[in-house]
């Protein structure tokens, strides 16, 4: 039996009387399969990639814009570890697609550096990204505020996640993953957590409960995770990146433990009780956050970002990089 939920938008003041937007959503009982979705989300695309004006905007059901930020929930369900997650970027990609915190909605699109698209390096024997990789929706790793375990700040972004299923999963797509464990890399003094995930639709999903089901099951890949992170920016000039607890992954407990905390620090920004900085807050479903839109605003938002059709050429993509051990 499915019953129905007349979600709300997602409360977090808890004040009565708040406007609401209210849409019907179907909510898996206990006996569905894993893996069913239950909310499903579409892109649009702006301009094409690759280049400096493409953008992918999120919309729900409904067919509303959304931000992928701030609209769509962390949990699939609260008592489940069940977590939804945006993916920005494809495994055996280069381009570094990544949601863009500090525009209005909150679109996709390619970081920036020094006026050039960025694009990761290919790191022999690796092609790009070695994972789907993306965020946890409802988090934020809060620049101002030092980590219990790492005594650095956060990067100012979602928590980051590799899902280590064995599909190549395509851009903007918003799956269900496990999460497993978590690394502390620490990128020139501030944590950027590396959240170990699977989808729940991957077909070995039930054999993955915490992170030693990755060492037994996907031998090596932590592994060559921890050095990805270790070497990727040496190509740009950069030293090696540095790590919290010697390069330990840590378990699913732990890992837990990093998310939920980003979650709380996501919402004192959405509710606006802390510097949220340049982060642009604007969301259509947090009904008592002050950065709340309505479906009609939202649609103007993005009618307003120029849909350009410049498209650039990429070289980088075939260059290789031989670090060695
Ligand atoms: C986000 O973008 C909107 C629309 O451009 C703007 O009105 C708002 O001030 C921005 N900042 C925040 C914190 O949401």
């Amino acid at each position: 039996m499915q019953p129905l939920q007349l979600l709300l938008c997602i409360g977090l003041g808890g004040r009565a009387g708040a406007p609401v937007a209210t849409r019907l959503r179907r909510v898996a009982s206990a006996g569905l399969a894993p893996g069913r979705a239950m909310t499903t989300y579409r892109t649009e695309e702006r301009g094409q990639p690759p280049s400096p004006g493409y953008r992918l905007f999120f919309k729900n059901e409904a067919g509303h814009y959304i931000s992928p930020f701030h609209d769509i929930p962390l949990k699939v369900d609260s008592t489940q570890n069940l977590f939804n997650m945006v993916v920005e970027v494809p495994r055996w990609t280069n381009a570094k697609m990544e949601i863009a915190t500090q525009e209005p909605l909150n679109p996709i699109k390619q970081d920036i550096k020094d006026g050039k698209l960025r694009y990761v390096a290919n790191i022999f024997p690796h092609k790009g990204y070695i994972w789907n990789y993306g965020a946890l929706p409802q988090t934020w790793e809060d620049p101002h505020q030092k980590d219990k375990s790492t005594d650095c700040c956060g990067d100012d972004d979602p928590i980051d996640v590799c899902e280590i299923g064995s599909k190549v999963l395509p851009r903007g797509d918003v799956i269900r993953v496990k999460i497993l464990g978590i690394l502390a890399l620490i990128d020139q003094g501030e944590t950027d957590w590396k959240l170990i995930a699977i989808n729940v639709n991957d077909p070995e999903a039930s054999k993955f409960h915490d992170i030693d089901d990755v060492k037994k099951y996907k031998p090596g890949y932590l592994e060559a995770t921890f050095n990805w992170f270790r070497f990727y920016k040496v190509p740009e000039g950069k030293p090696e990146n540095q790590f919290a607890f010697n390069g330990e992954f840590k378990n699913k407990a732990f890992a837990l433990e990093v998310v939920k905390s980003a979650h709380e620090c996501w919402k004192a920004l959405l509710m606006k009780k802390c510097d949220g900085g340049a982060i642009n807050c604007t969301n259509v479903q947090v009904c008592d956050s002050p950065f709340h839109c309505t479906p009609e605003e939202a649609r103007a938002l993005v009618q307003s970002v120029p849909s350009s059709i410049n498209k650039e050429s990429n070289e980088e993509e075939q260059v290789w990089h031989f670090l060695g051990k």
